[in-house]
């Protein structure tokens, strides 16, 4: 069994870590940390999880504990893993972190959107940006991953084929992109209260949102070269869920899209390109490791939109970051995995 520990097991993130963990036959939730609820049992605040962790209670993050892990999930703010990741790559613990604080392999870039100092620049060669469906044999080789975030999971996989494939004009991509409630974490805040949140729908950080770097530098890549990328994100009044509409210009319109994206997905687990005409709906992926897709071109116009859907606690974060699990330790990449979405 992977012996794993959890540092933050009382947010959303680390919450759904421990619900996919207790269906996972070779994983093991030996640690799991809070400051504030230490000495409280994970049942008696999550009663979803009785009879699955009986006996298991959060403590204090302690690197001793963390690092006799073979394994350890931060599922914190950012900043904290720069703090604790060194020691335990030092005592031989793999680290797989669901925050930001290794996402930018640019320091100085890191330092700009997120306000302070990077904690760790001395370990950026060594984490690895934990998107299997780019990623995947740099992933069996990492000792620190860094899963990416849920916007910017949507968002990079209903690019990346347009991308590689150099058929889309990179300097003009937009991503309008939706997210449910509980990105924006567990944490009280007034706009994620329900009468604010609830029958209301709004723009936020159109001149700039955090995910914005960690997109452009995923489809750079891709692209092979520079882009020039709109992101604007919303809130909508559900709970879970990442809803990205994405536009680009193709450049040759002979090209048979919804081919080159069923090509591109072939052999993905858990990308899923629909039919050609779909819609795809976040509660078909509610639940589920899943990035649902969907490739139209309006009127046979020059214009290409993709729909892109995700929970974003799973594909967009805690699932992906099973999924980096699983591969790092050569595991079969859908253990724990493979179930449907919830509907209704
Ligand atoms: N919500 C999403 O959809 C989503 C999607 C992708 C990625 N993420 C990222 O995942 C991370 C976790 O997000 P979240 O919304 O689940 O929870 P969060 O509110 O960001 O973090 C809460 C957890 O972190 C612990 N924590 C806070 N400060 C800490 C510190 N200094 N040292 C140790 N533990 C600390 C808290 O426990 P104590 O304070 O009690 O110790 C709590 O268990 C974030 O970086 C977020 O950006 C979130």
């Amino acid at each position: 069994m992977i012996k794993v520990g959890i540092v933050g097991g009382t947010g959303y993130t680390g919450v759904e870590l421990l619900r996919l963990l207790a269906q996972h036959p070779q994983a093991e939730v030996a640690v799991i940390t809070s400051r504030s609820e230490s000495g409280v049992a994970v049942a008696d605040m999550y009663p979803n999880l009785r009879g699955h962790y009986d006996g298991l209670k959060f403590s204090v993050p302690d690197s001793k504990t963390l690092g006799a892990c073979d394994v350890v999930f931060f599922a914190t703010p950012h900043g904290v893993a720069h703090a604790l990741a060194g020691e335990l790559l030092g005592a031989g613990t793999k680290v797989i972190d669901l925050s930001a604080d290794f996402r930018l392999q640019d320091a100085a870039e890191w330092s700009k959107w997120y306000g302070q100092p990077h904690g760790a620049p001395d370990l950026l060669p060594d984490a690895v940006y934990g998107l299997p469906e780019v990623n995947r044999e740099k992933i069996r080789q990492a000792r620190l991953i860094a899963v990416p975030g849920c916007y910017p999971t949507a968002t990079q996989l209903g690019f990346l084929p347009l991308l590689e494939a150099g058929i889309a004009d990179p300097l003009r991509l937009i991503a309008d992109c939706k997210s449910g409630v509980s990105g924006a974490g567990r944490g009280a805040a007034v706009g994620s209260l329900f009468s604010e949140a609830g029958e209301n729908m709004k723009a936020y950080g159109v001149k700039g949102h955090r995910h914005l770097p960690e997109i452009s530098q995923g489809l750079r890549r891709a692209a092979g070269g520079e882009i020039g990328l709109t992101f604007v994100p919303h809130l909508t009044p559900m709970i879970r869920g990442i809803h990205s509409t994405l536009y680009a210009n193709v450049v040759d319109t002979s090209v048979d899209l919804q081919a080159l994206f069923e090509k591109r997905y072939a052999d993905e687990p858990f990308v899923d390109v629909m039919p050609a005409g779909s819609h795809p709906e976040t509660r078909s992926v509610r639940g589920a490791n899943v990035c649902r897709i969907a490739v139209h071109r309006p009127q046979g116009g020059d214009l290409v939109v993709v729909l892109s859907v995700i929970d974003n606690l799973v594909k967009g974060a805690s699932g992906q970051a099973v999924q980096n699990l699983n591969i790092v330790f050569g595991l079969d990449e859908r253990m724990g995995l493979n179930h449907a979405g919830l509907l209704p």
